[in-house]
């Protein structure tokens, strides 16, 4: 088989799930490709046996970019596919997300894989959570969900996958379920600071305009912000000269609220005994 991986991952986690999973396709004898989403063509998916398409969690749902570029996908007629992605304990609806865009395409979804990563959203109470997740286990895992995709196609075999995570394929009811789907881009821009680069500190190296997915930044003299920022932090955890900052004294305590131990664990997938930091 021929297989692509698509994947929205800005701090590596997401990729290090892709990695893992295209080993294990090799291993067993399939072509395998990662590719980034930001140099995905839409008309790539269409010439594979499987698709796979990964993201990092943002806002317990589908970061808007990967949201965005599945919107654009041609006809998928039957195209087997899955679907993947980390988060810290509150995943919401992210898998559902990206396994309603593909279905909504035609694609045939057999199942979803999630795995823990490594938080580095730079409020004060959310970095860190999750230290060294991915660990080898979750490699593990990922690479035993690639080997069961794998039979399961090439057997023909119906229905979803017996490891299939059960809510990437229904939609779920919880708390953050619903959070993902409220929170919009718009709510976001009104509820977490926006990230303001420092004209001093900034040696205009352009990086910052590059990597951001939302093509929300120029470069004049400084850094020009634009209205379509979905406070992903990506400049400011990226920039070499770290001339961004953002003023958490209002979203810090709201994110230590909303996204708190004991509701990751009542309301979001925290295994009982696991830790967040
Ligand atoms: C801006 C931002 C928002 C996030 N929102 C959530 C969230 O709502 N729920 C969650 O479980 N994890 C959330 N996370 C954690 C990431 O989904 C997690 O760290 C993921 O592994 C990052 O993947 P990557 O390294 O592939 O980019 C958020 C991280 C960032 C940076
Ligand atoms: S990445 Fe940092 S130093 Fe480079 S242009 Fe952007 S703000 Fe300036
Ligand atoms: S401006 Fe920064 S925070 Fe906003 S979308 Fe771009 S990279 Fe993300």
């Amino acid at each position: 088989m021929d297989v692509l991986l698509i994947t929205f991952s800005q701090t590596g986690n997401t990729r290090k799930i892709a990695d893992a999973m295209a080993d294990a396709f090799q291993e067993a004898g399939h072509l395998a490709r990662t590719i980034p989403l930001n140099e995905a063509n839409p008309d790539d998916t269409t010439n594979v046996d499987l698709l796979g398409v990964g993201t990092s969690c943002f806002s317990s749902q589908s970061p808007t970019p990967m949201k965005t570029f599945l919107r654009t996908l041609p006809a998928l007629n039957g195209q087997r596919s899955f679907v993947f992605a980390t988060s810290s304990g509150a995943p919401g609806r992210v898998l559902y997300d990206l396994a309603s865009l593909l279905r909504g395409k035609g694609a045939e979804v057999v199942g979803g894989f999630l795995a823990r990563g490594e938080v580095h959203h730079p409020a004060p109470h959310m970095t860190g959570q999750f230290p060294g997740r991915p660990s080898e286990e979750d490699l593990i895992r990922a690479r035993q969900f690639a080997i069961s995709v794998t039979e399961h196609v090439s057997m023909n075999r119906n229905g979803a996958l017996i490891n299939n995570k059960p809510d990437a394929l229904k939609p779920g009811l919880g708390f953050y379920d619903l959070m993902g789907t409220a929170l919009s881009d718009k709510m976001l821009r009104l509820m977490m600071p926006e990230p303001k680069p420092d004209p001093v500190m900034c040696d205009q190296c352009g990086w910052c305009v590059d990597e951001c997915p939302m093509d929300n930044i120029r470069l004049l003299s400084a850094p020009i912000l634009g209205d379509r920022c979905i406070r992903c932090y990506h400049c400011l955890n990226g920039c070499p000269q770290k001339a961004f900052h953002a003023d958490w004294r209002f979203a810090d305590p709201l994110l230590r609220f909303l996204y708190n131990v004991n509701f990751m664990r009542w309301f979001g997938d925290m295994k009982p005994g696991e830790q967040i930091y």
